[in-house]
């Protein structure tokens, strides 16, 4: 994520990438900030058998481009809710890819962030059955919490 001020947000995606047992490794590396030491990172973690990288950044959100173009794996990007336009700048940055250099772009905010993990998830259970099987047993738990979800009585 591109400051520490990220980690409310993407705490949501390191919850689900425990919960589903994917190791992980999270940091607070800004594109414009630190940029020599986010991309010493990335390549480092690339040599260790990186899957994919999910960015967070919120304004005017750089960090999912340039990880993007820095390697061919698939790159995530959750927009952050900003302080002055709610983190529609930080979606429109994210999204408005130029063609070429992909970043598939998750809702603003912890929806996002949880989805980002989730999708990742989904994308290594196509070469991990147990994983996948694990996926689709949380399918089934939530469409079962909505089915036996009950409304509150009217007085
Ligand atoms: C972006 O600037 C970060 O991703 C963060 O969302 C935003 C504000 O960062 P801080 O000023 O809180 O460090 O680079």
């Amino acid at each position: 994520m591109g400051s520490t001020s990220d980690w409310d947000v993407m705490q949501h995606v390191a919850r689900q990438l425990k919960d589903f047992d994917v190791a992980y490794e999270a940091r607070a590396l800004s594109a414009h900030r630190t940029p020599d030491v986010l991309i010493e990172w990335l390549e480092g973690l690339e040599k260790q058998g990186a899957q994919c990288f999910i960015a967070g950044a919120g304004g005017a959100a750089h960090l999912a481009g340039v990880v993007a173009s820095k390697t061919t794996l698939p790159v995530l990007g959750v927009p952050m809710p900003s302080k002055h336009l709610q983190g529609l700048d930080s979606l429109l940055s994210i999204v408005q890819m130029p063609k070429g250099i992909p970043v598939a772009t998750f809702a603003i905010g912890d929806a996002g962030a949880a989805n980002a993990g989730l999708f990742a998830v989904a994308m290594l259970a196509l070469n991990d059955p147990a994983l996948a099987k694990k996926l689709t047993a949380f399918r089934v738990k939530q469409a079962e919490a909505v089915k036996s979800a009950k409304l509150p009585e009217l007085s």
